[in-house]
């Protein structure tokens, strides 16, 4: 089999990315123009920003991927675009431009799911490492700003197969970061800063209770379990859902009660006033209460997805694990489910920093089983905003 160059395109969210993977398993090249620093002043993504910044983008983006990869339009074998989910607007741009290529070169061209890019990121990286053997089934979290997913993952011949055993009922892990970091006036995106101001705090400085999962599913869009299964008659799979929106009114409410309000608007104006402020003058401007406030909910997090994803594992009896997306870039996240997978005995894989945030290698390597089994998108697909995989 010859290999195969597959552009990759992704303008999902607030990342504009572009990138050349060979035969799902070598990045030749990964380019990836983030937003953060516009939409930072909003503390949080505006979509229609995203949409013209993705426009101003994506054209410089793609021509640099290709050049890195020393590749021309024309010597690419495919171009494969994230059809969603995501920000509808923010998805057209990627896929009207990976239209006009594909037309314009007569390539094929190939819709990727988002969430199975972020799956494929793992496979990908460990195929360049040269592990070929994973061991099967698979179990994945997807953890990011927009989805805490857990899907079992079975791969027969080319292509790949997904069943959904668990999701966030209300905020996504990353979104829960994001709205913490936002109230505590610690900027956007929250995750990275959080992730790096816990260590200076006592992460069992504040208790907080775990998630109850009583309340119906308020993601729009989503199915509640009960609905879920009955969808699958016949099929009575244990669910293992998550829910994030607690813990973040549980945040606010200690921040009332310790009348911590005064602080924090100290810290969002002074932080303000510096251009590009740094980790050190978010930390150089919080307090051991706000320290020890932050490393109690990140401990909090990391244990709630910990804890269920192996509840999981050991449900359907999975021989490994991948933990994926923007969340597992998290440095506590990594180390409490290296230590408690091994425990269990389950190999447990992340992808590299790099790819664990969205990016478009990630979607070029999850075309290419798409690729083989010549599984093409018609030319009238669109964007799919609450895409599901
Ligand atoms: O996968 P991603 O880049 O975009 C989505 O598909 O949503 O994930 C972005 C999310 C944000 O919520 C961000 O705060 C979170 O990932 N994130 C982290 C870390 N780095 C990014 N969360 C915790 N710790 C991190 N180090
Ligand atoms: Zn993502």
């Amino acid at each position: 089999m010859p290999s195969a160059y597959i552009l990759g395109i992704e303008s999902s969210c607030d990342e504009t990315a572009a990138a050349v993977v060979r035969s799902g398993e070598q990045v030749v090249s990964n380019v990836v123009a983030s937003q953060i620093a516009m939409h930072q002043p909003y503390g949080g993504v505006v979509p229609e920003l995203a949409s013209r910044e993705h426009l101003r983008a994506i054209v410089p983006v793609v021509r640099q991927a290709l050049s890195e990869a020393k590749h021309t339009y024309s010597s690419i074998d495919a171009i494969a675009v994230t059809q969603g989910p995501g920000l509808a607007g923010a998805l057209m741009v990627g896929i009207s431009y990976a239209k006009a290529l594909a037309f314009a070169l007569d390539k094929p061209l190939i819709a990727v799911n988002h969430l199975e890019g972020h799956i494929h990121a793992v496979l990908l990286e460990e195929r360049q490492k040269g592990n070929h053997d994973l061991q099967f089934p698979v179990l994945a979290l997807v953890v990011s700003g927009g989805h805490t997913h857990l899907y079992l993952a079975e791969q027969e011949g080319d292509s790949w197969t997904y069943e959904n055993v668990g999701h966030t009922r209300d905020d996504a892990a990353g979104e829960a970061f994001d709205k913490v970091a936002k109230l505590l006036g610690l900027g956007y995106p929250g995750g990275p800063i959080i992730d790096r101001l816990a260590p200076h705090g006592d992460p069992r400085a504040v208790k907080f209770p775990p998630a109850q999962i009583k309340h119906r599913d308020r993601r729009a869009g989503t199915l509640s379990s009960a609905e879920d299964n009955a969808e699958r008659p016949g099929e009575d799979r244990p669910r293992f859902d998550f829910s994030y929106s607690g813990i973040k009114t549980a945040v606010l409410r200690y921040v009332e009660s310790h009348h911590m309000q005064a602080a924090v608007e100290l810290r969002r104006k002074a932080v303000a006033s510096i251009p590009k402020p740094k980790f050190e003058d978010y930390l150089a401007h919080c307090d051991k209460q706000t320290l020890d406030l932050v490393a109690s909910f990140q401990r909090a997090i990391v244990d709630d997805l910990a804890g269920r994803t192996l509840a999981a594992a050991r449900a359907f009896d999975v021989a490994t694990l991948f933990v994926t997306g923007g969340v597992a870039a998290n440095s506590e996240l990594r180390r409490t489910f290296d230590r408690n997978a091994a425990a269990e005995g389950i190999p447990v894989y992340f992808p590299s920093l790099r790819l664990s945030t969205d990016n478009a290698a990630m979607i070029a390597a999850a075309a290419y089983p798409k690729f083989l089994s010549q599984d093409f998108a018609p030319a009238d697909f669109s964007a799919e905003a609450g895409m599901r995989l």
